[in-house]
């Protein structure tokens, strides 16, 4: 092979590992960061594919994606917390078949990565949801559809060819939460998902700042130039959402949860939940399971990342129902951790988005096998030949 070819190869492998550093370290710099050019497979880790889904998407779509609130700390920290836990890695233990699958509610799953709720997919591939669905079917992986996806329930249950969670916002008319609910388990919906950590008003400056550097007519694709997805996404066609202000109302009390239990008669989960206060009242309110998130830092700048807020909410809930963790997982020793710690399964956001961004449906097939791929490696490393091994004797604090 010619040395400039050579020469040329490895430049643009050190652009890729460049921008996938200054990505992970700060998301207003991969702004001014130039991205080489990649196929799937050199791809190594999810941060190849962040680097590659920045090279690809608008920067207003991208700013979607990877906005956080004020200077986005608590999106990084999130991440950064995971290296707060090392692993305590046991030897003499036969690893020659290592079994990464969960039950969760019954079902059994081949690994404890889900697909967490993100809304608008069609902002960053023309797959969307659908080239999600079939990904999280061809590898068996639980998928929950937000409220705000580009695409209705009916669709993604056909394309991932069974059924997916619901998540949902409380909304200020109950009439529209009863409506969404109710169209959810027409479609077989096993469990709703309520977020409750989106309050109206957030401080997105990244989101600003992608959407002012984007020079195209927002009218080609959005309705009436509408980023209200309560007047567009599909899941309210049909729904009379005239009277909606807030899909998070800022009155909202435990008494809605109440109601929301006495409605829901399929797996109720709150997503959103940082305390052990609140988880414990969760449980007392009749909740089936408990997702320790903040949203992948896009709501709030606590700088209080998932990975730590989860002793705290597993002490809490004591064993009653499954704690979920969503936030900053990217690589299978954070999935390693986060099980270590008391989670029974943990979802992704961002990562899933990289995949569907970078190369559609396969691209989040590729998203989930690196964690299936990293996972087991640390599984087999740490010699633990099954899930249920991971337990809180496997971390330490660093
Ligand atoms: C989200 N998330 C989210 N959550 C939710 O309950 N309803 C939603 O509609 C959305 N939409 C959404 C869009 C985008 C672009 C992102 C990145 C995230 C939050 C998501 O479910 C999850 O909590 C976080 O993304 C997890 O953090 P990581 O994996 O992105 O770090």
């Amino acid at each position: 092979m010619p040395e400039s070819v050579i020469r040329s190869r490895q430049r643009r492998r050190f652009l890729l590992q460049l921008g996938s550093l200054s990505i992970a370290a700060s998301t207003r710099a991969a702004f001014a960061t130039e991205l080489a050019e990649s196929r799937i497979e050199d791809v190594l880790n999810t941060f190849d594919l962040e680097a590659i889904a920045r090279r690809k998407l608008p920067p207003a779509h991208w700013a979607y994606m990877a906005t956080g609130v004020d200077d986005d700390r608590t999106v990084a920290i999130n991440h950064e917390a995971f290296s707060n836990y090392a692993i305590r890695a046991h030897r003499f233990v036969d690893v020659s078949n290592v079994k990464l699958s969960v039950v969760l509610f019954g079902e059994t799953y081949p690994t404890p990565v889900y697909l967490s709720a993100v809304s608008s997919q069609r902002a960053f591939h023309p797959d969307a949801e659908l080239g999600t669905a079939r990904a999280a079917a061809t590898r068996s992986a639980l998928m929950m559809m937000s409220t705000a996806a580009s695409t209705g329930i009916e669709d993604i249950v056909d394309a991932r060819n069974g059924p997916v969670w619901m998540q949902v916002y409380p909304t200020d008319d109950w009439a529209v939460t009863r409506a969404i609910i109710a169209r959810a388990r027409r479609a077989g919906s096993p469990a709703i998902a309520l977020t409750v950590d989106n309050m109206t008003g957030r401080n997105n400056e990244t989101l600003t700042r992608g959407a002012r550097a984007d020079t195209r007519r927002c009218t080609d694709c959005h309705i009436n130039n509408s980023h209200d997805f309560i007047r567009k996404a599909p899941m309210f066609t049909g729904i009379d959402v005239s009277r909606v202000k807030e899909h998070t109302p800022s009155a909202i009390t435990w008494d809605f949860l109440k109601r929301l239990r006495d409605a829901v008669d399929v797996k109720l989960l709150v997503k959103g939940i940082m305390t052990g206060e609140d988880a414990a009242q969760c449980v007392e309110h009749g909740v089936d399971g408990i997702i320790v998130s903040n949203h992948g830092g896009r709501d709030e700048e606590t700088l209080h990342a998932t990975i730590e807020a989860l002793p705290e909410v597993v002490s809490a809930v004591n064993g009653r129902v499954p704690v979920l963790l969503d936030g900053g997982i990217r690589r299978g020793t954070d999935v390693f951790k986060a099980l270590a710690l008391g989670a029974t399964a943990v979802g992704i956001g961002r990562p899933q988005v990289w995949g569907l961004a970078a190369f559609g449906q396969p691209g989040v097939e590729l998203a989930l096998d690196i964690f299936t791929r990293e996972l087991r490696v640390i599984m087999r490393q740490a010699g633990v030949p099954s899930v249920s091994g991971i337990d809180s004797s496997r971390v330490m604090r660093r």
